[in-house]
């Protein structure tokens, strides 16, 4: 779509620092035009903040108290000049428009937090192999699904079928399947490619790397991507949170929800865990990042290490 920036506004376009900006021109006076970043009306006005912190509120789960306003005008700031749109005005009533549906994706994107990695919180894979795979295998289950909500770009999701491969090939074999879901269509892309920087993996051993990671053809590029046995073990899809239903008909033995509650307030993070145990099964483990809790939740969890959980 292509939106029209008022004719009777004239801009000149400067660069500065390697960052475009677009300044009005100082009418009189001296004026640095440093002190211009933005188009005037490119500015998040307190009402427009309560629109959109509201909606991402009530639709996403995600909490946006007012010290997060100039994050929010920044991040979407992107959105803006994507959209060729000289003000936030312009943009929420376009979002907030039948027409706008699509924007809200676009929009999610820009606004949740991503940061992911390869066997972050290496503990919860340490305990997989050590106790849950062997307490699984030893009572003679020989698959297990697993879910990564709140997956962003896969990382987390690619580690834990490292993790059962691993167990599978030097352990006991088990069949494994992995679902990842997100409400960031962009992360979620990578995640599917399956491809990242070379640096992203620079801390696993050598061993893992050479078994679990293909290196792009032109070196310089300096991308890997995840071997296809593992890649079609793992799916990814679109899945928000806050739905009153998850559109997942499975039922799981584990699920990992890390780092992700932590943009919620504690009543929705209830409701969610709640909604998530719903999908897993009785004796199966559920984990949380590690600045997450239960404490004081009504959730069927039984505590068996801090960020550890047992469906009761
Ligand atoms: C910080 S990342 C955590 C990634 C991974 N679990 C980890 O611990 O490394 C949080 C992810 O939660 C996702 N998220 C936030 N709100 C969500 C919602 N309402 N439904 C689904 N995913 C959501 C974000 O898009 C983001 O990718």
């Amino acid at each position: 779509m292509s939106v029209g920036i008022p004719s009777t506004r004239a801009n000149t376009n400067q660069s500065t620092g390697g960052i475009n900006i677009s300044v009005d021109k100082p009418t009189h006076g001296n004026m640095l035009n440093e002190n211009y970043q933005y188009h005037y009306g490119t500015e998040l006005t307190d009402k427009e903040f309560n629109q959109l912190s509201s909606f991402i509120y009530n639709e996403y789960g995600i909490k946006m108290p007012p010290a997060k306003k100039i994050m929010l005008q920044s991040r979407l700031q992107k959105r803006l000049k994507a959209l060729k749109m000289t003000s936030f005005k312009e943009y929420c009533d376009y979002v907030f428009s039948p027409e706008g549906v699509n924007e809200v994706i676009h929009m999610m994107d820009v606004v949740s937090t991503n940061k992911t990695d390869f066997f972050r919180e290496p503990t919860h894979f340490e305990f997989l192999t050590d106790v849950v795979l062997p307490e699984f295998t030893a009572a003679g289950q020989r698959a297990v699904k697993i879910w990564s909500a709140g997956s962003s770009s896969g990382e987390e999701a690619y580690t834990l079928a490292i993790t059962l491969s691993e167990f599978s090939q030097s352990k006991t074999p088990i069949d494994f399947q992995i679902i990842g879901t997100d409400i960031s269509t962009q992360v979620l892309k990578t995640a599917i490619d399956a491809i990242y920087k070379e640096d992203k993996i620079a801390d696993i051993p050598l061993t893992l790397k050479k078994k679990y990671f293909l290196r792009s053809k032109d070196p310089n590029k300096r991308l890997v991507r995840i071997v296809p046995e593992l890649r079609q073990r793992v799916k990814f899809g679109r899945l928000n949170l806050m739905d009153d239903v998850y559109s997942i008909g499975e039922t799981f033995d584990i699920i990992f929800c890390r780092n992700t509650l932590i943009y919620f307030d504690r009543e929705t993070q209830e409701k969610v865990i709640n909604k998530l145990c719903r999908h897993l099964r009785s004796n199966g483990y559920f984990f949380l990042g590690h600045s997450e809790s239960i404490t004081n939740m009504n959730v069927p969890l039984k505590h068996i290490k801090p960020t550890i959980f047992k469906r009761i």
